[in-house]
């Protein structure tokens, strides 16, 4: 994985130096589930820091887009900025939390409204990969304080806004102490995608289910057809918050939580939060592979007419110069593109 950060960062910074109208139009990662379900909790395990506003009730109460991005190894600081507060940095992630819970009250109300408006943040880390992930409202039926009655239709409808686009990656998640059937997220998620191409189940709060039950089949995908397959996650529980359970200890417990449990010992490797994130990241990376070659077309033809537009005005210099410059940067593309091909092929045998 290592490898591929690293790949990732220079790739980026190539494609930017050469246009700034060409991204690499990552995928956006979105988190859709019914209220109190474990979205908010899953995130924070994917960054591997505590800072989103999570418990009972409705929490979530805007859009959270929240864009990683892989600082340089040299600069290993982790800090926070927000859009509405322009260039403060947060370098403490309590105080991160405390912005969001201060900024969702400012245009959602203080009770249990939500806002349409999203607060953009972006977390720089020398241990993430450049990456957006959106937490959203879960879904709600019965209106609770000052909620208005359509409050299921404005959710919805909010949720639809963001999974409808074909660059998202669906998380749906469902708490495991519930039946699928009735799964909010996957109901919502096939609408979008019926064959299930970029639906990831999420299935949360396995801890919380009845002894002698147990989620096999699902996390197994013999229950529900999805390409991506189901993944089983422990997160810390609200027992957990209170008492600051760290990260890493939460991490450790939910490892030991499937290596030791007897119906999931079998399937541990590809269960619990570690196994989603890099399951994430195989994703992006496919997706990365896939758009190589349209990207390199797009840039070659820039290439080319940028030489066409200097060789009109006729100045050898000038033109050599920039013909030189443009092959160049092709030739690295290539290459990066070939090293990214072979660490994807590497890391795949690696799993399988
Ligand atoms: P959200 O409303 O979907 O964002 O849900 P949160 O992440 O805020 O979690 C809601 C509550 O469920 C919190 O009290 C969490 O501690 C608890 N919770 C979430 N996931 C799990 C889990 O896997 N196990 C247990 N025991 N509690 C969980
Ligand atoms: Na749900
Ligand atoms: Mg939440």
């Amino acid at each position: 994985m290592e490898d591929l950060i690293q790949l990732t960062n220079k790739l980026q910074t190539v494609v930017s130096s050469i246009s700034t109208h060409e991204t690499l139009d990552l995928p956006q990662i979105v988190v859709v589930g019914s209220q109190s379900s474990g979205k908010s909790s899953v995130l924070e395990t994917i960054v591997q820091r505590d800072f989103l506003p999570r418990g009972s009730g409705i929490v979530t109460r805007r859009p959270l887009v929240l864009q990683l991005i892989t600082s340089r190894r040299s600069d290993a600081t982790e800090y926070g900025e927000f859009l509405h507060t322009q260039d403060k940095k947060f370098f403490d992630f309590a105080e991160i939390r405390r912005e969001i819970e201060g900024e969702t009250s400012r245009l959602a109300g203080d009770n249990k409204g939500i806002s349409r408006m999203p607060i953009h943040l972006r977390i720089y880390s020398p241990r993430v990969l450049t990456l957006t992930l959106v937490d959203l409202p879960g879904l709600t039926k019965v209106p609770i304080g000052d909620q208005p009655n359509d409050i299921e239709k404005q959710i919805r409808g909010l949720l639809m806004d963001y999974i409808t686009k074909p660059n998202s990656i669906i998380l749906a998640v469902t708490p495991a102490n519930m039946d699928l059937v009735n799964s909010d997220s996957l109901k919502l998620a096939r609408q979008v995608d019926p064959e299930g191409k970029r639906t990831i189940g999420v299935l949360t709060k396995l801890d919380l289910m009845d002894a002698g039950t147990n989620a096999l089949d699902i996390l197994t995908g013999r229950s529900y057809p999805l390409k991506l397959g189901f993944i089983g996650i422990v997160n810390r529980s609200q027992q957990d918050i209170l008492t600051n359970k760290p990260m890493a200890d939460a991490l450790k417990a939910e490892n030991d939580f499937f290596r030791q449990h007897p119906s999931y010992r079998a399937i541990a490797t590809r269960c619990g939060t570690q196994y989603l994130a890099k399951q994430l990241n195989q994703i992006l990376f496919s997706h990365i592979k896939d758009k190589l070659p349209e990207l390199r077309t797009k840039l070659s033809s820039l290439v080319s007419q940028t030489q066409h537009e200097l060789a009109q005005y006729g100045d050898p210099v000038l033109t050599t110069g920039t013909m030189h410059r443009g092959s160049l940067i092709l030739r690295l593309l290539t290459k990066f593109a070939n090293d990214f091909v072979a660490a994807i092929d590497g890391t795949s045998s690696e799993m399988s």
